[in-house]
């Protein structure tokens, strides 16, 4: 059975076939469900939204159908979150998806506070499946200023014009409203920044996802929000990652 799965995946594309067939067959309540759920993943589905889990940072998260699978390079913005907030400190994760970066944060701050938001209702409901507070709204809309020691956002950051590069599945299945940033993909990531400045205490810190040459424009908005301290981080080939910033004035 695992030789025919893996086969069959390798077949579809999966760059990780071994991987996937052996999430797909641990996760399989019974073997009857099998052939479908490979049918699923042949025809592109993530393979969260047909197991129903992923992992993240170690621990296990549910993801439901429709919403954004948290991706294994955002890992690193969860960690440097985490560690730069104070035990008993406050945490909000704007653009929440499945509430990963906050249970992460959440589970390994002592006595962290951490609520989410996201637009998506989907999105909400799971990351609350997930044991986050976290509620329907735009950017960090719904909550309080100064409030905050660190804020966290994965916003929707690929530019409009390189969706189109992204990989097929991920095109045909995952929401545009995860992916899509606008012209230079900074359009949410500009009202994130504006957000955080209101609800981070001075002092605090803004961690956010990004990529590309996004850098400069990014640090730029951060500078006019009153940040300084603005610090990009890049993975093992070099390529921009993220960016963090402290709240000033
Ligand atoms: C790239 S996904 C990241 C999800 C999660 N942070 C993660 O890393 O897995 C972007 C998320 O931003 C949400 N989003 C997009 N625009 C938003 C807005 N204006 N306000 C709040 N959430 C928004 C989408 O619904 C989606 O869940």
């Amino acid at each position: 059975m695992r030789a025919q799965v893996v086969e069959r995946l390798a077949h579809a594309g999966c760059v990780a076939a071994e991987e996937e067939a052996g999430e797909l067959l641990a996760a399989a309540p019974s073997p009857e469900v099998i052939d479908g759920w490979v049918a699923r993943r042949e025809a592109g589905e993530p393979l969260a939204w047909i197991t129903g889990r992923t992992t993240f940072c170690g621990a296990g998260l549910r993801i439901d159908p429709g919403v954004y699978p948290p991706r294994r390079q955002t890992e690193a913005l969860a960690a440097r979150a985490a560690a730069l907030l104070p035990a008993g400190g406050r945490a909000a994760d704007l653009c929440c998806g499945s509430g990963a970066i906050a249970v992460h944060v959440g589970s390994v701050v002592a006595g962290a506070r951490v609520v989410a938001v996201d637009r998506d209702p989907t999105a909400v409901r799971c990351a609350q499946r997930n044991g986050v507070p976290a509620c329907v709204g735009d950017v960090g809309g719904p909550l309080a200023s100064a409030a905050f020691d660190v804020v966290t956002a994965v916003a929707p950051y690929v530019p409009t014009g390189r969706l189109a590069f992204l990989p097929r599945d991920v095109r045909a299945y995952e929401p545009l409203v995860a992916l899509d940033g606008g012209d230079d993909g900074l359009d949410v990531v500009r009202r994130v920044i504006t957000d955080a400045a209101r609800i981070l205490r001075t002092g605090g810190s803004l961690l956010l996802e990004l990529g590309g040459d996004q850098f400069d424009p990014a640090a730029g908005a951060l500078g006019a929000a009153g940040f300084a301290g603005i610090e990009a981080w890049t993975d093992d080939e070099g390529d921009l990652r993220g960016v963090v910033a402290t709240r000033e004035r």
